[in-house]
């Protein structure tokens, strides 16, 4: 709470909550309805699902009206935003009428499947004059914030490396029915409808993280892929090089069925005066870093651990997109970053498919 843009806590309670409606009741509603309930800004009001069963969950869990059809839930006057979790392809296309009934949009990652959705909704979001964000709430991480402070100050340099991972040790149901079974419906492993695996539905969250913590962005690749143990459409393992617009270099290495793998989703920084080395945004384990010269109190040519405090990462992406509502503001998580983080994704996947580097403009 001690970031000075945001407005005071005092400003933010004296405004009416922000009154949500939820499109979608399958497995990634569920923490942010827990989130939206914990929260003092705002209120759930209404929600919606095609399939009728997780609706009425959602519904009678957290008490809350449930809408006949999605229309129904666009045009009533006690929503004033929308938090969107559907299928990838189909979240531009429900954000875009969201927008067009008028409803503030909180669109799960990663908004859409192409670079032409996310820019015609960047334009339909400005003419609205509504805010557009994308739940990417793991940049909210403490060890985040504080890797961007230490980079900020120049803790360790330039960053002159970067190495990505995300290793997931998923069961082969996940790709019938996701990891809790909530909604059984193969989408995520079919490519028309998920628009990638592992890369555009794990990494894409390091990748928006990254951005947050250095600034630095991607400007070009060059990957491979494979579906080397399930039997799906999209990828299930991939590796990539990086090059960034400082000139640093980076590798990724991504894999959702990797045998023992535990919190094993992070990204290292080295830099010229040290490095950084970021814990799994979803254990407990602390931010570390070494230094070649002294630091405030940190001693040279030694590694130390910064403690990380433990945050809801969905209240506070919620409370940052409400605040942007608020006051209107710059929506922090906005669907630009989203589309710097789908543009690296499909130039991994473009270059995998064409054997060569790709830049990403
Ligand atoms: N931010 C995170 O940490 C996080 C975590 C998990 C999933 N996600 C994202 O959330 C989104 C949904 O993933 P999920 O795991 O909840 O999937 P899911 O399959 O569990 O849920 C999707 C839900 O959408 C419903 N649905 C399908 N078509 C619909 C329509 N036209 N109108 C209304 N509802 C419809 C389905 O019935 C289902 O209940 C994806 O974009 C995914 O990448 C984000």
């Amino acid at each position: 709470m001690a970031r000075n843009s945001r407005r005071t806590v005092k400003a933010m309670l004296e405004s009416k909550p922000v009154r949500f409606g939820i499109v979608g009741c399958g497995s990634a509603s569920i923490p942010v309805c827990e989130a939206i309930m914990a929260s003092p800004l705002t209120d759930l009001t209404a929600v919606y699902d095609v399939n009728e069963d997780l609706a009425n969950d959602i519904s009678q869990r957290f008490h809350v009206q449930k809408m006949g059809t999605v229309n129904e839930l666009l045009t009533d006057q006690l929503v004033d935003a929308v938090y969107i979790a559907v299928p990838h392809y189909l979240l531009a296309p429900l954000t875009q009428q969201a927008l067009e009934a008028g409803k503030h949009s909180l669109t799960e990652k990663p908004l859409a499947i192409s670079l032409e959705e996310v820019d015609q909704l960047i334009k339909l979001a400005i003419k609205q004059q509504l805010a557009l964000g994308v739940f990417y709430e793991m940049r909210y991480a403490p060890a985040h914030a504080s890797a961007r402070e230490l980079i900020q100050a120049g803790a360790i340099g330039n960053i002159i490396g970067v190495q990505i991972q995300t290793l997931i040790d998923k069961p082969l149901s996940y790709w019938q029915a996701g990891y809790t079974g909530r909604s059984r419906n193969p989408w995520r492993g079919i490519k028309a409808q998920a628009g990638g695996g592992v890369v555009l539905m794990n990494t894409s969250h390091l990748l928006d993280a990254l951005a947050y913590v250095t600034g630095l962005m991607v400007t070009s690749v060059s990957a491979e892929i494979g579906t080397l143990v399930s039997s799906v459409e999209v990828e299930d393992t991939a590796t990539a090089t990086l090059r960034f617009n400082n000139g640093a270099i980076g590798s990724l290495i991504a894999g959702a069925h990797i045998n023992g793998a535990h919190q094993e989703e992070y990204f290292n920084l080295y830099g010229t005066e040290g490095q950084l080395r970021l814990p799994d945004p979803y254990g407990s384990d602390p931010l570390r870093i070494y230094l070649r010269r002294a630091w405030g109190d940190f001693p040279a040519e030694q590694w130390h651990s910064i403690p990380t405090e433990s945050v809801s990462v969905y209240q506070r992406a919620i409370e940052d997109f409400v605040q942007a509502v608020q006051s209107k503001g710059c929506v922090p998580i906005d669907a630009k970053a989203a589309r710097q983080v789908l543009a690296v994704v499909l130039g991994i996947y473009q270059s995998a498919a064409e054997k060569r580097t790709i830049s990403i403009s």
